[in-house]
Protein backbone atom coordinates (compact mmCIF):
# COMPACT_ATOMS: atom_id res chain seq x y z
CA UNK A 1 0.00 0.00 0.00
CA UNK A 2 1.14 3.31 -0.98
CA UNK A 3 2.14 6.02 2.01
CA UNK A 4 -0.67 7.66 3.20
CA UNK A 5 -0.32 11.63 2.80
CA UNK A 6 -1.23 14.09 4.95
CA UNK A 7 -0.76 17.61 3.33
CA UNK A 8 -0.23 20.41 6.42
CA UNK A 9 -2.12 23.31 5.64
CA UNK A 10 0.43 25.89 7.17
CA UNK A 11 1.32 26.01 3.63
CA UNK A 12 -2.07 26.85 2.19
CA UNK A 13 -3.17 29.73 1.05
CA UNK A 14 -4.90 30.71 4.35
CA UNK A 15 -7.94 33.26 2.35
CA UNK A 16 -8.58 30.46 0.21
CA UNK A 17 -8.42 27.62 2.49
CA UNK A 18 -11.36 25.40 1.97
CA UNK A 19 -10.58 25.39 -2.06
CA UNK A 20 -6.76 24.36 -0.98
CA UNK A 21 -8.40 21.72 1.20
CA UNK A 22 -10.99 20.38 -1.13
CA UNK A 23 -7.99 20.59 -3.75
CA UNK A 24 -5.63 17.49 -1.82
CA UNK A 25 -8.74 15.75 -0.96
CA UNK A 26 -9.90 14.99 -4.78
CA UNK A 27 -5.94 14.71 -5.26
CA UNK A 28 -6.47 11.60 -3.01
CA UNK A 29 -4.73 12.60 0.48
CA UNK A 30 -6.09 10.75 2.86
CA UNK A 31 -5.58 13.28 6.02
CA UNK A 32 -5.19 17.24 6.42
CA UNK A 33 -2.43 18.03 8.74
CA UNK A 34 -3.21 20.84 11.25
CA UNK A 35 -0.19 22.31 12.64
CA UNK A 36 -1.29 23.99 16.20
CA UNK A 37 1.98 26.50 17.40
CA UNK A 38 1.59 28.63 20.61
CA UNK A 39 4.53 30.80 20.42
CA UNK A 40 5.91 29.12 23.41
CA UNK A 41 7.02 25.25 22.02
CA UNK A 42 7.84 27.04 19.33
CA UNK A 43 8.60 30.37 18.13
CA UNK A 44 5.68 31.11 16.09
CA UNK A 45 1.78 31.32 16.83
CA UNK A 46 -0.17 29.83 14.08
CA UNK A 47 -3.91 28.84 14.44
CA UNK A 48 -6.26 27.11 16.69
CA UNK A 49 -9.22 24.83 17.42
CA UNK A 50 -11.81 27.22 15.75
CA UNK A 51 -9.76 25.97 12.19
CA UNK A 52 -10.46 22.67 12.90
CA UNK A 53 -14.25 23.10 13.44
CA UNK A 54 -14.40 25.58 10.42
CA UNK A 55 -12.74 22.59 8.64
CA UNK A 56 -14.86 19.68 9.91
CA UNK A 57 -18.12 20.27 7.95
CA UNK A 58 -15.69 21.15 4.55
CA UNK A 59 -14.24 17.88 4.65
CA UNK A 60 -14.18 14.04 4.86
CA UNK A 61 -10.42 13.61 5.29
CA UNK A 62 -9.08 12.69 8.78
CA UNK A 63 -8.12 15.81 10.59
CA UNK A 64 -4.64 14.96 11.86
CA UNK A 65 -4.00 17.75 14.68
CA UNK A 66 -0.56 18.45 15.47
CA UNK A 67 -0.57 20.29 18.93
CA UNK A 68 3.01 22.11 18.83
CA UNK A 69 2.05 23.50 22.33
CA UNK A 70 3.63 23.73 26.12
CA UNK A 71 1.52 21.28 28.40
CA UNK A 72 -1.23 20.25 25.52
CA UNK A 73 -3.55 18.84 28.51
CA UNK A 74 -4.82 22.39 28.56
CA UNK A 75 -6.03 22.07 25.06
CA UNK A 76 -6.96 18.62 24.52
CA UNK A 77 -10.48 18.47 25.44
CA UNK A 78 -11.46 22.27 23.05
CA UNK A 79 -9.46 20.34 19.87
CA UNK A 80 -11.47 16.97 20.59
CA UNK A 81 -14.85 18.67 20.68
CA UNK A 82 -14.16 20.60 17.88
CA UNK A 83 -13.87 17.69 15.58
CA UNK A 84 -10.14 16.44 15.56
CA UNK A 85 -9.93 12.54 14.75
CA UNK A 86 -6.02 12.32 15.68
CA UNK A 87 -4.78 14.69 18.26
CA UNK A 88 -0.47 14.64 18.40
CA UNK A 89 0.94 15.50 21.92
CA UNK A 90 4.88 16.24 21.91
CA UNK A 91 6.64 13.68 24.01
CA UNK A 92 8.60 17.17 25.46
CA UNK A 93 5.63 19.06 25.41
CA UNK A 94 4.71 17.83 29.11
CA UNK A 95 5.92 15.91 32.16
CA UNK A 96 2.80 13.49 32.01
CA UNK A 97 2.40 12.20 28.27
CA UNK A 98 1.03 9.14 29.57
CA UNK A 99 -2.16 11.65 31.34
CA UNK A 100 -2.26 13.58 28.37
CA UNK A 101 -2.35 10.62 25.78
CA UNK A 102 -5.05 9.04 28.09
CA UNK A 103 -7.29 12.18 27.91
CA UNK A 104 -7.32 12.31 24.21
CA UNK A 105 -8.49 8.29 24.31
CA UNK A 106 -11.14 9.27 27.25
CA UNK A 107 -12.39 11.72 24.48
CA UNK A 108 -12.83 8.95 22.06
CA UNK A 109 -10.40 10.64 19.67
CA UNK A 110 -7.20 8.72 17.96
CA UNK A 111 -3.95 9.69 20.35
CA UNK A 112 -0.61 10.49 18.75
CA UNK A 113 2.52 10.60 20.36
CA UNK A 114 5.19 13.06 18.64
CA UNK A 115 8.73 13.26 19.39
CA UNK A 116 11.31 16.27 18.12
CA UNK A 117 14.78 14.80 16.34
CA UNK A 118 16.71 15.15 20.09
CA UNK A 119 14.51 12.90 21.53
CA UNK A 120 15.61 8.73 21.32
CA UNK A 121 12.65 6.67 20.09
CA UNK A 122 13.69 4.16 23.48
CA UNK A 123 11.91 7.15 25.83
CA UNK A 124 8.34 6.56 24.49
CA UNK A 125 8.27 2.63 24.29
CA UNK A 126 6.29 3.01 27.86
CA UNK A 127 3.38 4.45 26.23
CA UNK A 128 3.41 2.80 22.64
CA UNK A 129 0.73 0.33 23.50
CA UNK A 130 -1.63 3.55 24.03
CA UNK A 131 -1.42 5.24 20.38
CA UNK A 132 -2.86 5.19 16.81
CA UNK A 133 0.05 7.28 15.90
CA UNK A 134 3.08 8.04 16.06
CA UNK A 135 5.03 11.12 14.40
CA UNK A 136 8.67 11.64 14.22
CA UNK A 137 9.53 15.09 13.68
CA UNK A 138 12.23 15.13 10.53
CA UNK A 139 12.91 18.69 10.98
CA UNK A 140 12.99 20.82 14.05
CA UNK A 141 9.53 21.97 14.57
CA UNK A 142 8.45 25.21 13.96
CA UNK A 143 8.41 26.11 10.47
CA UNK A 144 8.01 24.72 7.36
CA UNK A 145 10.45 24.44 4.22
CA UNK A 146 13.31 23.24 6.30
CA UNK A 147 15.46 20.34 5.21
CA UNK A 148 14.88 16.69 5.91
CA UNK A 149 17.13 15.43 8.38
CA UNK A 150 18.67 12.11 7.36
CA UNK A 151 19.13 10.45 10.50
CA UNK A 152 15.28 10.39 11.10
CA UNK A 153 15.48 7.50 8.78
CA UNK A 154 17.03 5.19 11.63
CA UNK A 155 14.92 6.50 14.18
CA UNK A 156 12.01 5.15 11.98
CA UNK A 157 13.76 2.16 11.29
CA UNK A 158 14.30 1.69 15.46
CA UNK A 159 10.70 2.14 16.07
CA UNK A 160 9.40 -0.48 12.99
CA UNK A 161 11.48 -2.43 14.67
CA UNK A 162 9.62 -1.81 18.25
CA UNK A 163 6.72 -2.15 16.78
CA UNK A 164 7.26 -5.82 15.36
CA UNK A 165 8.73 -7.06 18.45
CA UNK A 166 5.89 -5.55 20.92
CA UNK A 167 3.15 -6.65 18.11
CA UNK A 168 1.44 -3.20 17.85
CA UNK A 169 -0.39 -1.67 15.06
CA UNK A 170 -0.23 2.06 15.22
CA UNK A 171 0.61 4.24 11.99
CA UNK A 172 4.11 5.73 12.23
CA UNK A 173 3.99 9.20 10.46
CA UNK A 174 6.97 11.55 9.14
CA UNK A 175 6.79 15.45 9.24
CA UNK A 176 9.21 18.11 7.84
CA UNK A 177 11.24 17.89 4.56
CA UNK A 178 9.23 14.96 2.90
CA UNK A 179 9.22 15.40 -1.14
CA UNK A 180 9.84 13.41 -4.25
CA UNK A 181 13.34 12.84 -3.06
CA UNK A 182 12.84 11.77 0.89
CA UNK A 183 9.66 10.23 1.32
CA UNK A 184 10.93 7.10 -0.40
CA UNK A 185 13.68 6.08 2.07
CA UNK A 186 11.02 7.55 5.08
CA UNK A 187 8.52 4.89 3.55
CA UNK A 188 11.35 1.40 3.37
CA UNK A 189 12.57 2.57 6.94
CA UNK A 190 8.70 2.18 7.76
CA UNK A 191 6.84 5.12 7.67
CA UNK A 192 2.96 5.01 6.81
CA UNK A 193 2.06 8.43 6.53
CA UNK A 194 3.86 11.15 5.28
CA UNK A 195 3.32 14.99 6.36
CA UNK A 196 4.02 17.59 3.56
CA UNK A 197 3.15 21.25 3.38
CA UNK A 198 5.66 23.28 1.64
CA UNK A 199 6.10 20.35 -1.06
CA UNK A 200 2.78 20.34 -2.18
CA UNK A 201 1.36 23.59 -1.69
CA UNK A 202 4.85 25.93 -2.79
CA UNK A 203 5.22 26.54 -6.40
CA UNK A 204 2.30 24.73 -8.73
CA UNK A 205 0.53 21.84 -8.89
CA UNK A 206 -0.69 20.13 -5.51
CA UNK A 207 -2.67 16.98 -6.96
CA UNK A 208 0.72 16.32 -9.00
CA UNK A 209 2.95 15.81 -6.03
CA UNK A 210 0.60 13.70 -4.43
CA UNK A 211 0.67 11.70 -7.34
CA UNK A 212 4.16 11.51 -6.98
CA UNK A 213 4.47 10.77 -3.60
CA UNK A 214 1.83 7.79 -3.70
CA UNK A 215 3.69 6.82 -6.88
CA UNK A 216 7.40 6.36 -5.04
CA UNK A 217 6.06 4.09 -2.36
CA UNK A 218 3.98 1.91 -4.50
C1 LIG B 1 6.68 21.98 11.17
C2 LIG B 1 5.30 21.42 10.99
C3 LIG B 1 5.10 20.77 9.70
C4 LIG B 1 5.26 21.66 8.48
C5 LIG B 1 5.99 20.82 7.47
O1 LIG B 1 6.87 22.34 12.47
O2 LIG B 1 5.02 20.46 12.00
O3 LIG B 1 3.87 20.05 9.63
O4 LIG B 1 4.05 22.12 7.93
O5 LIG B 1 6.37 21.62 6.43
P1 LIG B 1 7.28 21.09 5.24
O6 LIG B 1 6.60 19.91 4.64
O7 LIG B 1 7.36 22.27 4.33
O8 LIG B 1 8.62 20.71 5.83
ZN1 LIG C 1 3.22 19.16 11.75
Amino acid sequence: MSIKVAPSILSADYVNLQRDVELVEKAGAEYVHIDVMDGMFVPSISYGAAWVKALKPVTNMVLDVHLMVVNPERYINEFADAGSDIIGVHYEATPHIHRALQMIKAKGVKAEVVINPGTAVELIKPVLHMVDQVLIMTVNPGFGGQKFLPESIDKIKQLAAIKAEMGLDFDIEIDGGVNGDTVKAAYDAGATVAVAGSYVYDKVDPAAKIAAMKDLTK
